[in-house]
């Protein structure tokens, strides 16, 4: 005879109902954006991003692909936190940015938004999340807001759907990982890729440390995460001589 447990149904309506209400109050702090000017970075990524939640997303395709590794685990960097990162380093116009693991693509917009590159990239495992952020790198284009206030602005962002260890991302000038989570074996296949990178290059890095024999350290502190404060080391690349 099949039973029908009413108090774990219960459970999972009180909880149904109370993830509506926290979707609600997301919404309406989103909504602060109406303060900004619509020509402010922050009320475009806030617009774009208002119906997109990283965190879910990510959540139903570790379920879809049975993925237990940390390696997956979701979380953002805060606007506020990437522009203050990049400020440290002052982009000159004419490099080339990569976030490794760039899940929905905010860091991507925030970092295009902010500055001009020669070419803003987005490496991201998870297709659900890659996806995403293709579809949103149309509405961005299309944004009355982009066409209105950036029309002089050149965004050369580019999504790409893979493991970022199968990508030659040789070209960077400054790369963003927010390594909180990858795992060691991971991290440890990741350094050896950073070597390869050119002198000078630069290297922003959520949480994880990188061997200071081929890399200086040149900025460390706390930054906003989507999690809380993260503390955030910035290394530059040696050159072979020194
Ligand atoms: C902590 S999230 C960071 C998202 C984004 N960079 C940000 O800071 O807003 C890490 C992302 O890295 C992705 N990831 C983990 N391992 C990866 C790999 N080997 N190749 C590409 N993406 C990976 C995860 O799926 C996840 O979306």
């Amino acid at each position: 005879m099949i039973r029908i447990d009413f108090t774990d149904s219960f459970v999972k309506a009180e909880a149904f109902i109370l993830q509506r209400i926290i979707d609600r109050i997301k919404t309406l702090f989103s909504n602060k954006r109406r303060d900004l000017l619509p020509s402010d970075p922050c009320y475009i990524i806030g617009k774009l991003y208002q119906r997109i939640d990283g965190t879910r997303i990510s959540q139903a395709e570790r379920e879809r692909l049975q993925l237990n590794d940390t390696s997956y685990t979701y979380g953002e960097v805060t606007q506020y936190g990437l522009s203050a990162m990049l400020a440290v380093l002052k982009p000159t116009g004419s490099e080339v940015f990569y976030d490794l693991g760039s899940g929905t693509g905010k860091a991507v917009f925030c970092a295009a938004l902010a500055y001009d590159w020669k070419k803003c990239v987005g490496i991201e495992y998870l297709p659900g999340l890659f996806h995403v952020s293709q579809a949103l790198l149309k509405n961005f284009l299309a944004m009355d807001e982009v066409q209105q206030f950036y029309s002089h602005k050149n965004f050369p962002i580019e999504f790409i759907g893979d493991d970022f260890l199968n990508v030659d991302f040789s070209d960077a000038d400054i790369i963003f990982v927010n390594a909180t989570t990858l795992n060691a074996v991971l991290w440890g296949q990741l350094e050896l890729k950073f070597n390869l990178l050119k002198p000078g290059s630069r290297i922003i890095v959520g949480t994880r440390k990188l061997d200071e024999s081929h890399f200086e350290k040149i900025h460390q502190a706390l930054y906003p995460m989507s999690w809380g404060e993260c503390t955030v080391f910035i290394y530059q690349k040696k050159s072979p001589f020194t």
